[in-house]
């Protein structure tokens, strides 16, 4: 076969892959998203569930996925096709492409939502709003915010602008230089707030929050009838950990895919997926670590929702020295940590327009971003005019229906099957030759659990959400 190159460009080089996935990995998945999950489900227990799906599906599918797109050298859509063609399997492979598509267009809508509060929080802290500030303040702060739909339509517009510019200019100069210096800035400030942490007194609290695993206390429901306890097993946050593994590595859509198939070649592509996991698994657990000790030391609840780092990040900044210098640089770098995200959610998508439409990335972009643009609109209300319960389903709104789909049915289920691709459909030789690395010990045991264990545990994961699992325990069924 003869090598393909891609229309689009390529990274100048293997850091900048590095950098540019990291980019697309670390977001508000780590920094807002992982605590206040992390918060709602429990603590410890989840956090070791997230931390084993990191490593037995998200590593391994990472892999495939860079594998994948630096095979097709074009969008997801297009790559799954030609890939399919090459190992002359079913068509049908394309709809991976579509659905990851898909899934980037619902994930931006609401991200976009969430990196709009972190814009406005830009602001807030730079006047100085946050000096100070108690537990009681911090949390009207918020609500004024997310209760006031203009000004969440105003952010949320600027956000998806900025990544508008960034994806109309392309792979060089608009990806790349995004993530050079703010990736590193950003590791820097979580460890001045850290240092915060340690000097609140609940340093302790915290740790033993996220990293003590009680495995009743997460996965069983127990409820007192009569004085006697009664538990049912409960698989909802195991599926909500594995959904988060996906979310935080930008797993199961294409948007790896996408990136990968600008990676020169001859790059390690084993050396770059476990860079990037390392780096977005510490700065999510370091983001763990400097929040819950805020959170125990002002008697905050840890479960109170995607509302949670926006309610304690302003009280420690409020409370140490130059924290209103640092508590601005630190949301202009949630920003910046999730415009790099964003931007990947919709370049499969504008590759895709650009490939088989033939427009410019200009236009592509701009149709794309208006798109997810409108989209958001259901997430701006959900949090005010449409927060009522005439307009949720099974007491979720917009938001939080769409934020469930996507993390927790439509990555898993994507990644699952770019793992029976990339395992089953991908021929031995294709992937040697494409890894780079021979077929030694590493490709070996990539291709071991590729092909068995990862599928096998998204699927398990998946039965014991629904209860199956709990089910056949229960009729004796299963041993
Ligand atoms: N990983 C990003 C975060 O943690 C979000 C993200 C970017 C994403 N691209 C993705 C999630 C693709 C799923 C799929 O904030």
């Amino acid at each position: 076969m003869t090598e393909r190159t891609s229309i689009h460009g390529q990274w100048s080089n293997r850091i900048m892959f590095i950098l540019a996935a990291t980019g697309s990995a670390v977001g508000l998945g780590n920094i807002w998203k992982f605590p206040y999950i992390t918060g709602e489900n429990g603590g410890g227990a989840f956090v070791m569930v997230y931390l084993g799906c990191i490593a037995i599906v998200g590593v391994p599918i990472m892999m495939a996925e860079i594998m994948i797109g630096r095979r097709g050298r074009q969008s997801p859509i297009n790559t799954m096709r030609s890939l399919a063609r090459d190992e002359k399997t079913g068509s049908a492979w394309v709809l991976l492409g579509w659905g990851g598509v898909l899934a980037g267009f619902f994930i931006l809508s609401y991200y976009s939502v969430i990196a709009g509060w972190a814009l406005s929080y830009v602001f807030r802290s730079a006047v100085g709003v946050f000096n100070g500030v108690t537990a009681d303040g911090a949390h009207s702060i918020f609500s004024g915010l997310v209760s006031d739909p203009e000004r969440l339509l105003a952010w949320h517009t600027l956000f998806m602008v900025m990544c508008m510019v960034v994806v109309a200019r392309g792979v060089r100069h608009g990806l790349e230089k995004a993530v050079r210096i703010l990736m590193p800035a950003l590791f820097v400030l979580l460890l001045v707030l850290l240092g915060y942490a340690y000097n609140t007194g609940a340093f302790q609290q915290g740790l033993d929050f996220l990293f003590t695993p009680d495995y009743t206390k997460v996965f069983y429901n127990c409820d007192f009838l009569n004085g006697v306890e009664n538990c049912t097993f409960d698989g909802g946050p195991m599926l909500i950990a594995m959904g988060h593994a996906f979310f935080t590595l930008s797993l199961g859509m294409g948007a790896i895919m996408v990136y990968g198939s600008y990676m020169p070649k001859h790059n390690s592509i084993t050396g770059a997926a476990m860079m990037i996991a390392l780096l977005d698994t510490a700065v999510a657990l370091i983001a763990g670590m400097a929040i819950f000790p805020v959170v125990f030391a002002n008697g905050l609840e840890p479960g109170s929702g995607p509302g949670l780092i926006f309610q304690t990040l302003p009280i420690a900044f409020g409370a140490m020295q130059g924290g209103q210098i640092f508590g601005t640089i630190f949301f202009v770098l949630l920003v910046f940590a999730a415009w790099t995200s964003g931007i990947s959610l919709i370049e499969p998508a504008v590759a895709w327009l650009v490939e088989n439409k033939s427009m410019t990335r200009v236009r592509a972009a701009i149709w794309v971003g208006m798109s997810v643009w409108l989209l958001g609109l259901g997430s701006v209300f959900s949090f005010n005019v449409w927060s009522g319960e005439e307009f949720q389903l099974f007491g979720n709104t917009f938001f939080d229906l769409l934020d469930y789909l996507t993390a927790n049915i439509m990555l898993p289920l994507g990644g699952l099957l770019i793992a029976v691709f990339a395992g089953w459909y991908v021929s031995r030789n294709s992937s040697v030759d494409e890894f780079n690395m021979g077929d030694g010990f590493i490709y070996k045991i990539w291709r071991l659990v590729i092909r068995y264990i990862t599928p096998v545990a998204v699927v398990i994961v998946f039965l014991n959400a629904i209860g199956v699992i709990d089910w056949l325990l229960s009729k004796n069924l299963l041993w």
